[in-house]
């Protein structure tokens, strides 16, 4: 039995473990974030673990040294000082010392742990396959909480479902890692080895169900046949979604906005999913009124939502971003634009338009720009054959000495830092300035207005009961 309605994944945070526990709770599949969730709870930690659940998941973590580790270094009873900086982890690398895995392990944990607390519900992880460094270690600390489902797109995730395949008979597992300007070179891997991360006897693990979430019939063919292990279903998502978007195929042309222009070549074939044989959900405008039965009647087994669960009162957007949000809702002056070049991943990504946050022109102009979270880092083959990591947000002179394109860094927005700030848990800088949010959502944002009928809160469980009706 599969669900007929996936809270999507929401990044950084959005979709944080209070979200996903609501959803599934109520018999529907609640997805936590996996990305860049171990500085939320490195930041969690830093602020004093309010109500000290980050401290109650770990306990049922099965190594706890590296629990007492975590806890020693970062947590701060009472939180930090005024102006006092949030503590950075090192940024991803191709190899990375053990106690780095372990903290993206553990996050992991805690957010599927506590997903799952106190119900018979379902649970999934989402990470995106472009941020491919800390991706194995999350995928083997979810797994250790007993992650019912693995959801990933952003990239091909064709090596995934091998990976769960090895992770659930604790075995070591790879994956190609892209590193540009390397033709010459042998191709190189990303490794994890659980025996080796981890001391003592490893826990018996079940092996997640996978969906790939792809935006092209070629794409679920390929996955469906080529991969390293089983799809057991797909999320086709439309350009209309929330977070990043696939490229237009073909030509790129963009509206008057700067935004680019999809047509009929992007259009899923929903027949030709279905000969696939696999159960599949639609995603992208799928929370409205009516939606899901028309999903349920092209063949669909349900529907995945993340627009309309990003500003409920379980969701990790700040309290003062909801309120903003809704009430601009409210007043029908939201405006969502699809920028091609706000991500440094180079996917379109959706953005809410919102004074005081990078989205502003001269709030994005007045940031310095920092690279010190480094997710969105690349790898690139050097001139002397080592390997370095590059994101074209970082300051223009470091990345145009990397080799990177000047033109490439136009427009590119530091994400990592920005979707911190989201979460009321952006990092201070000299002066005790916080980085600026930058939110995301879907089109859908636009009938947020209509859904909340004069409403200025709502829960998760408001938003399953609209989907339903
Ligand atoms: C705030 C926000 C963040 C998102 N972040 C991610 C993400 O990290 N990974 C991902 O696969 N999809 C992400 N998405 C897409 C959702 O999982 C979901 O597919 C999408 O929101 C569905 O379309 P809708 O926005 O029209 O409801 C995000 C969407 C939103 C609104």
């Amino acid at each position: 039995m599969y669900p007929m309605i996936i809270q999507g994944g929401m990044g950084v945070g959005i979709s944080n473990w209070v979200l996903a526990n609501a959803v599934a709770r109520e018999g529907y599949l609640g997805v936590v974030s996996g990305t860049v969730v171990d500085h939320v709870m490195v930041r969690r930690l830093a602020d004093g673990d309010e109500g000290g659940h980050v401290r109650r998941a770990m306990e049922s973590f099965p190594f706890p040294e590296v629990v007492s580790q975590v806890l020693e270094r970062y947590f701060k009873p009472g939180g930090r000082a005024d102006g006092e900086p949030y503590p950075n982890l090192p940024m991803f690398r191709q190899k990375m010392k053990k106690a780095r895995l372990q903290v993206t392990a553990l996050a992991n944990f805690v957010e599927v742990t506590l997903a799952k607390e106190g119900h018979d519900g379902v649970v999934g992880v989402n990470l995106l396959t472009k941020v491919q460094m800390p991706n194995l270690a999350s995928l083997y600390g979810a797994m250790l909480a007993e992650v019912d489902y693995v959801l990933m797109g952003a990239g091909i995730p064709r090596e995934i479902p091998g990976v769960l395949d090895r992770f659930s008979r604790n075995e070591k597992a790879s994956i190609r890692f892209d590193v540009a300007e390397s033709e010459d070179y042998a191709s190189e891997d990303l490794e994890f080895d659980p025996a080796e991360q981890f001391d003592g006897p490893l826990p018996a693990l079940k092996r997640p169900k996978f969906l790939a979430i792809i935006a092209s019939n070629s794409l679920a063919t390929m996955l469906a046949r080529k991969s390293t292990g089983k799809v057991d279903g797909f999320i086709i998502e439309a350009p209309t979604a929330g977070g990043h978007n696939a490229p237009p195929r073909g030509e790129r042309r963009l509206n008057e906005e700067g935004e680019p222009l999809y047509g009929e070549r992007d259009e899923v074939d929903l027949d030709k999913i279905a000969r696939l044989g696999l159960p599949f959900w639609l995603a992208g405008g799928a929370g409205r009124k009516g939606r899901l039965q028309m999903a349920l009647d092209a063949g669909a087994t349900g529907i995945q939502v993340g627009t309309l669960f990003a500003y409920c009162d379980e969701a990790g957007t700040s309290e003062s971003l909801k309120r903003r949000v809704i009430r601009q809702s409210l007043l029908g002056q939201v405006k969502i634009k699809t920028d091609g070049r706000a991500s440094p991943t180079g996917f379109p990504f959706k953005v809410v338009e919102l004074p005081q946050s990078i989205s502003e022109p001269e709030t994005y102009e007045q940031r310095t720009r920092v690279c010190d979270l480094g997710y969105l880092r690349t790898a690139y083959r050097t001139d002397k054959g080592g390997i370095n990591y590059r994101c074209p947000a970082e300051p223009v002179e470091t990345y145009v000495k990397k080799g990177g394109l000047e033109e490439d860094t136009v427009g590119r927005k530091c994400l990592c830092n920005a979707l911190m700030s989201n979460l009321d848990r952006g990092q201070v800088r000299n002066g005790g300035a916080s980085e600026k949010p930058l939110l995301t959502s879907g089109d859908d944002l636009e009938i947020l207005g209509q859904f909340l009928n004069g409403r200025t809160s709502y829960t998760a469980a408001d938003v399953l009961d609209y989907l339903l009706s």
